[in-house]
């Protein structure tokens, strides 16, 4: 263990010593101030020779532009009167905000969709929003947008697509008065926010109608949805009581756009010199990250607008002392700069380390003054810098030590130390911080709204998943010790092991077991595999991860249900053994269940119906979702898949149908529909369909789903048992007893999901 404490008194002694600290700093400070010269950047040219450099107040640098032959293709603006006659650009029919060349970005606003509910006349009015880009060099960012929906009992979707795929995604959320909601956060109560993948360049918002606020009229007329920047959000409950949402900046919300040059690479685009926009001399180029198209930047040693001719200058790194550090004679030098060290010495002087080589009788006196002055400047610029270091360092170690106790890290290493042998470390933030490189971009494995996974190397070379979520809730907060106990307790060979947590920190990281090959979801959907997956790995795959869920429901103690149970959920390692994994989600079953959080954490396509009626989220949710990811591992199709080119289709619907009229043949997967297989996959689909019945009460416990799979797999083993239908009917009991009425109900909600989505509802 390897956690510090402060007691008590290392507070005492730091209360004690602040006067004395003040006065120096103050001193400090001013010290410093002088040291530091502000140089602006000598100024260059932004547009094109004769192109307006702003409209407004907003600078428009090349390549965009105002005008013929201001702008490269696509980045064309116009500058026109708002509706109170200051004058704006405009992208297409949005309004943009603001420019910047690197990143490549740009901020529009673009319209909040709302419905509301009018009690005198019991109607909806409804406004949906559509921003269509496909023919512009733009796409929404991924990393700086969420889809944020606000309500009291609002479902809204959104679909998109990119330059390969169509998209759908939803969100949901539910609360059951005002009193409930706390202002800042938007964790699912009131508010939820979805992330969005890359390179969308169309979205279009749609409501559910079935969920709308003629229930909740009372304190929450409206519901709104909209694509944003997330760090422009920040929920209030004035939000879900009147329309303040809607009433700033006129019903928009800004959204940052990613753009890039063309749709080539770097290496194609540089064969044409015409088109090839780096134009500058010292420029380079980059292939875009989060689609096609390149971008450009000065090289090394210049700034400016990469864009245009000669757009790129040198920098004279001698006047900017804080950035290019030198101690000696500074010279500017195209791209670069000459720091030696002044004459008679020799060393380093870009890092201050010049020493007299021979001592010159002359300037003795002058270099001994010189000297001592600048010792002693030093060493009192030294003493204020330690001074500010200890003092920060102290403060971080409170703030450590604060999160450490609000998240129960103390009854945890208690309970670590009760239990010997317990394999569950505490790791202290730096710990994690080196093991992850800093938490680099490049060591993500994947992430979505909750949170980013990384990859971290220990440092006995083990390596580890990461997980660092964005937000927690208060009631998980205070919990956090205890589950962290229970949850490290969980030791079977299907999920994936808890090796660890980080305390120290606003919200906590977990510390999981590495599992080598992606997730089923990356396994199924993978378009670039070359080999088929056999049905004996699909089986094998979904047995395993039955038996994991089967423990966490009924042996684990308390019971856990994991609450986002789908394909990207489930880990393969090189064998393809499953592990589940992601218990962000998951949440202890409480003994009082008047208790249980309205919160709603799954995902669009595997969502338990009976959950979005009931808002209650039991064991037999698991088991629906659980449904989905069969039918994906029987059919290749994604929960939410696209049939043709425009029309969306829930698999869950689509399935249960399907087996209503006798046709599961078309749905199910080309390389698992050989004759010998065929009664076998049946048995599965049953087995899924029972799964899938909209009561929960009538679906399977997930222990008998694992025991059903479980045998299933023996008998594709053992193939001289294959042919005994009746005997696999026995063992999967009764043919499911399920009414006309409950398919249908279930079929109609999935499909008026899907319907709504189509037209845009
Ligand atoms: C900026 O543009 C003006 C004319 O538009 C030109 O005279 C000047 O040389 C340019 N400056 C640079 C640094 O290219
Ligand atoms: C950009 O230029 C094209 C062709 O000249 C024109 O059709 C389009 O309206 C312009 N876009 C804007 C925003 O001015
Ligand atoms: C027009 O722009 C000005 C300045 O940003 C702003 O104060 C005003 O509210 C805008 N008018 C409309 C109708 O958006
Ligand atoms: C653009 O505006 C946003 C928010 O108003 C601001 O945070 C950002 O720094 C601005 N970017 C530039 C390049 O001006
Ligand atoms: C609600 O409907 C009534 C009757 O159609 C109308 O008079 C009233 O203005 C509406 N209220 C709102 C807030 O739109
Ligand atoms: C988006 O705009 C492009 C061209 O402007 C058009 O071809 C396309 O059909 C539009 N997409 C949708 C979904 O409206
Ligand atoms: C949230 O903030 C708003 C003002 O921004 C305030 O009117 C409201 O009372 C706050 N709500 C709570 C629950 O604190
Ligand atoms: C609102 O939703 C309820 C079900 O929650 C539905 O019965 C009603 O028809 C919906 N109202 C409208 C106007 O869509
Ligand atoms: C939202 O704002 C827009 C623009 O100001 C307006 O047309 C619309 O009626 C507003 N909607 C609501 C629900 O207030
Ligand atoms: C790239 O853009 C050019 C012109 O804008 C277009 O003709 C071409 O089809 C595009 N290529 C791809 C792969 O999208
Ligand atoms: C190079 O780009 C220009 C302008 O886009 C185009 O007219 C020309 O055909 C391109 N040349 C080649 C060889 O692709
Ligand atoms: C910069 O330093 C290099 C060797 O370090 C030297 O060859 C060059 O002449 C110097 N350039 C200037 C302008 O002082």
């Amino acid at each position: 263990m390897r956690v510090t404490f402060m007691g008590e008194s290392g507070r005492g002694v730091a209360g004690g010593a602040k006067p004395f600290m003040g006065a120096r700093m103050l001193l400090c400070h001013s010290l410093l101030t002088v040291l530091l010269i502000a140089v602006t950047a000598s100024p260059f040219n932004n547009t094109r020779p004769g192109c307006p450099a702003t409209c407004g107040d907003v600078s428009i640098p090349y390549p965009f532009g105002i005008g013929p032959d201001c702008s490269l293709p696509g980045f064309n603006l116009s500058c026109n009167d708002n509706a109170s006659g200051v004058k704006k650009p405009f992208i297409y029919n949005v309004e943009l905000i603001n420019i910047s060349l690197l990143p490549a970005q740009a901020r529009v606003y673009n319209y909040i969709s709302w419905q509301c509910y009018n009690h005198t006349s019991n109607d909806m009015s409804y406004s949906t929003w559509r921003l269509n880009f496909t023919a512009y060099p733009y796409r929404f960012s991924d990393a700086d947008n969420k889809f944020t929906v606000v309500g009291c009992h609002t479902l809204a979707y959104i679909t998109g697509q990119n330059q390969k795929d169509s998209y759908a995604g939803g969100c949901v959320t539910v609360c059951g008065s005002s009193e409930s909601l706390t202002n800042g956060s938007c964790s699912g109560i009131g508010c939820c926010q979805t992330s969005i993948p890359k390179g969308i360049n169309y979205y279009k918002v749609s409501f559910n109608r079935n969920f709308n606020n003629s229930r909740v009229w009372k304190f929450n007329p409206c519901s709104y949805a909209v694509l944003a920047e997330a760090d422009w959000f920040k929920f209030s409950t004035t939000y879900i009581k009147t329309r303040q949402l809607n009433e700033t900046n006129g019903g928009r919300a800004p959204i940052v756009l990613d753009w890039a040059i063309g749709n080539e690479t770097c290496e194609v685009a540089k064969r044409n010199t015409t088109s090839y926009a780096c134009l500058s001399e010292h420029s380079d180029c980059f292939n875009s990250s989060n689609g096609p198209g390149y971008i450009c930047n000065c090289s090394r040693g210049y700034q400016g607008n990469a864009y245009l001719p000669n757009g790129c200058q040198d920098i004279d790194e001698c006047t900017l002392k804080d950035e290019y550090p030198c101690h000696g004679t500074c010279t500017n030098i195209p791209g670069d700069y000459n720091c030696t060290c002044p004459p008679g010495t020799n060393g380093d002087a870009k890092k201050g380390t010049c020493q007299g080589s021979r001592s010159n009788p002359f300037s003795s006196v002058k270099l001994v003054i010189g000297i001592v002055t600048s010792t002693s400047f030093a060493l009192l610029l030294l003493l204020c810098i330690v001074l500010s270091l200890v003092r920060e360092k102290r403060k971080l170690m409170r703030i450590k030590e604060e999160y450490f106790r609000r998240h129960g890290g103390r009854l945890l290493l208690e309970e670590i130390k009760s239990k010997q042998g317990l394999a569950f470390k505490v790791y202290t933030k730096g710990e994690l911080e080196q093991a992850t490189n800093n938490f680099d971009k490049n060591r993500i494995l994947g992430g979505g709204g909750h949170g980013t996974v990384y990859k971290g190397i220990l440092n006995d070379n083990h390596a580890v998943a990461i997980k660092k979520s964005k937000i927690i809730d208060d009631y998980q907060k205070k919990e956090f010790g205890k589950e962290m106990v229970i949850l490290s307790q969980i030791n079977h060979k299907n999920v994936v092991k808890l090796l660890g947590c980080c305390l120290e920190v606003e919200v906590p990281m977990l510390v999981y077991e590495f599992v080598s090959n992606g997730t089923l979801f990356q396994y199924i959907h993978d378009r670039n595999r070359t080999s088929h997956i056999s049905l004996d790995t699909r089986l094998e795959i979904a047995s395993q991860s039955a038996e994991a869920l089967a423990y966490l429901h009924s042996s684990a103690s308390p019971p856990i249900i994991h609450g986002d149970v789908k394909s990207s959920n489930i880990l393969l390692d090189d064998n393809h053994n499953a592990k589940v994994s992601d218990f962000g989600a998951s949440m202890l079953v409480p003994k009082d269940e008047t208790q249980f959080a309205t919160l709603v954490q799954g995902t669009c396509g595997y969502l338990d119906p009976e959950y979005l009626q009931t808002c209650q989220l039991t064991d037999k949710s698991d088991v629906y979702s659980f449904g989905v990811v069969l039918l994906e591992l029987l059919t290749g199709k994604k929960a939410f898949y696209f049939e043709g080119s425009d029309e969306e289709r829930s698999l869950s619907s689509s399935f249960l149908s399907a087996m209503k009229e006798e046709r599961l043949l078309q749905l199910l997967d080309n390389h698992i529909k050989n004759e010998e297989d065929m009664e076998l996959v049946q048995e599965i689909a049953e087995l899924a369909r029972r799964c899938l019945n909209v009561m929960g009460e009538d679906r399977p416990t997930m222990k008998e789903v694992a025991d059903d799979l479980d045998r299933l797999r023996k008998f594709k083993q053992h193939p001289f048992l294959q042919h005994n239908t009746e005997e696999i009917e026995n063992l999967l009991g009764e043919p499911s007893s399920y009414t006309e009425n409950e398919i249908s109900g279930c079929y109609s909600i999935e499909k008026k999901a899907a319907m709504d989505i189509e037209y845009g509802r």
